[in-house]
């Protein structure tokens, strides 16, 4: 993982940054093949601008917020004041997630995977598809212009999780990169 700089920890919290997660997110996971239900895990939570979004566009499902950086226990801590039981924050590496096989129905990653370096992009989707149960989709969205110039990172992602068996259900290409890539298998507890 590359160290956040002081730039970068500000404009994750900073105004512009936060108008664009509140329209953009709702976008991308209109996007989403499924209807968004159950346990979803969010990977790199950063401020949490992203969780609050999920969880007000999406009454019942029921979110688990994981970041590495330590300043996010205090934000979420009041962010659970509103949400209750429906947040849930684990502070942990991505690489190495601290949850057992199968235990999410949708693994979601929104300006992460430009956050990883390209030798660790690999084990972060392997890892985020143990996690995630049999059938469940996994969602991207990064912005290549800004964080992913390599255009290689983006075929890597797609080359990686193809090679993994999942199948891309939707793929959008240009200066944000999203995709939805669901996981082969079928869960016989749906
Ligand atoms: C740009 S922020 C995105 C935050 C949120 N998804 C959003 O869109 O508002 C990326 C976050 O990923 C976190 N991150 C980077 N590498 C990580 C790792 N290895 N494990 C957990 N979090 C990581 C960073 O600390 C940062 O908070």
């Amino acid at each position: 993982m590359s160290r956040l700089t002081t730039f970068q920890k500000w404009w994750n919290n900073a105004l512009p940054h936060r108008i664009h997660i509140r329209r953009h997110v709702p976008k991308f996971l209109s996007t989403c093949p499924d209807p968004l239900r159950g346990e979803i895990l969010e990977l790199g939570a950063g401020h949490g601008w992203t969780s609050r979004t999920i969880l007000e566009t999406f009454p019942h499902v029921e979110l688990t917020a994981a970041e590495v950086d330590v300043f996010a226990g205090e934000i979420f801590r009041e962010l659970q004041a509103t949400y209750g039981a429906r947040l849930k924050m684990q502070q942990a590496d991505i690489r190495h997630l601290p949850f057992g096989d199968e235990s999410f129905h949708v693994v979601i990653a929104i300006n992460t995977i430009g956050y990883i370096d390209d030798r660790e992009v690999k084990g972060v989707l392997r890892e985020a598809l143990r996690v995630l149960r049999k059938g469940g989709l996994m969602g991207i969205s990064d912005i290549t212009v800004a964080r992913m110039p390599s255009f290689t990172r983006r075929a890597l992602v797609e080359k990686t999780l193809l090679e993994e068996g999942c199948e891309l259900e939707y793929v959008r290409k240009g200066a944000r990169f999203s995709l939805w890539a669901r996981k082969a298998g079928i869960d016989v507890e749906s």
